[in-house]
């Protein structure tokens, strides 16, 4: 069976350094490899919290344009809203009937967004990991890379592709594996190396935006926390250092450049000379994205063509996965 990915973000917010790095480069690569590749944008997801029905077809599309800038390629992958298929709501109610209350209540997302005040979430927060298992078995996706963060939706969305397959005695769904995107490009803030960089922290300092001009980017760069120590010049030199490893880990990942190779050349100094040399490798590294992001955005005709072509791709492979799913379900068919 031919190897397929499927992953998505959530148009809800703009994105950083942390999702090119930690999630979109890896998305770019595997369209090298022996995949067909899928990337939705999840806006029914976004909907599962307050938001402006106003922006949510230009964040969309915003989204969209980022997967193209970082260097997703169109002719190669299917791009698209994930609410242009339908079968992933027709999935997500099947799924459903298939899913135990007491491992959605399990889900640390769920208790995290829901908050205290669980008798007034909506019910579509508490089934949203049954929408993304839906996202995922309505294409029979059998890799699916996320962060760290979506390894319990994952696992269930495996679980209920079993209890599925059991119940109808088939093999009709893959069991969809978790790619973690590896630990090397995990970006923390710039502002606390212990916390993951994120489009919700507070202070735009401990971010990258993708949206970022090169002057800000310079600036945030050497604003960016380090300590009073000499630049590390080996690994164990960075032990305990969580804003110097995550420096070291940026400019690696964008530079291509071995951690050592970085430390043999800046160790021991004082971090100034590397925040420069950072800078320049960030802004050259994010510029163009930048650059293409605003060109697809600046007139929406090339994008709105892109998510059409991909929705119609998808709708192609789906349409005909939920007609059979709903077949071995026993539903009446003509
Ligand atoms: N829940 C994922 C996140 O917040 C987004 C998502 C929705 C997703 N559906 C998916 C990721 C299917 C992978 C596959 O990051």
């Amino acid at each position: 069976m031919k190897k397929r990915i499927l992953s998505g973000m959530q148009p809800t917010n703009r994105l950083h350094l942390g999702n090119y790095l930690g999630a979109l480069k890896n998305w770019v690569k595997m369209q090298d490899e022996d995949y067909e590749c899928l990337y939705c944008v999840v806006d029914l997801h976004a909907i599962t919290m307050p938001y402006e029905a106003d922006g949510l077809a230009r964040s969309t599309r915003e989204i969209a344009a980022a997967y193209i800038a970082a260097g997703v390629d169109p002719k190669r992958s299917i791009i698209f809203p994930q609410s242009a298929v339908n079968t992933h709501a027709q999935f997500n109610w099947l799924l459903s009937t298939m899913t135990q209350v007491g491992k959605l209540d399990r889900m640390t997302q769920f208790k995290d967004k829901g908050g205290a005040n669980r008798e007034k979430v909506g019910l579509g927060l508490y089934a949203y990991p049954v929408l993304m298992a839906a996202d995922i078995l309505t294409y029979k996706a059998t890799h699916v890379p996320v962060g760290d963060d979506q390894k319990q939706h994952l696992e269930l969305a495996r679980e209920i592709a079993r209890t599925f397959n059991h119940r109808y005695k088939t093999e009709f769904f893959p069991e969809p594996l978790t790619v973690i995107t590896e630990q090397g490009t995990r970006v923390m803030s710039l502002t606390d190396g212990t916390a993951k960089m994120s489009k919700s922290d507070p202070s735009d300092n401990s971010r990258i935006n993708l949206t970022d001009d090169a002057d800000t980017i310079a600036k945030k760069i050497r604003k960016a926390k380090s300590d009073p120590n000499p630049f590390p010049t080996s690994a164990a030199e960075m032990e305990g250092r969580p804003e110097v490893q995550n420096l070291i880990t940026i400019y690696s990942a964008l530079s291509g450049e071995k951690p050592q190779a970085i430390m043999d050349r800046f160790g021991g100094g004082q971090f100034s000379p590397f925040k420069e040399a950072l800078a320049e490798v960030t802004v050259a590294g994010m510029t163009p994205i930048a650059t293409r992001f605003r060109e697809l955005l600046a007139d929406t005709t090339e994008i709105d063509k892109i998510l059409k072509d991909g929705a119609d791709k998808a709708n192609a492979i789906a349409q005909p996965i939920l007609k059979d799913a709903m077949e071995l379900m026993g539903f009446w068919h003509a």
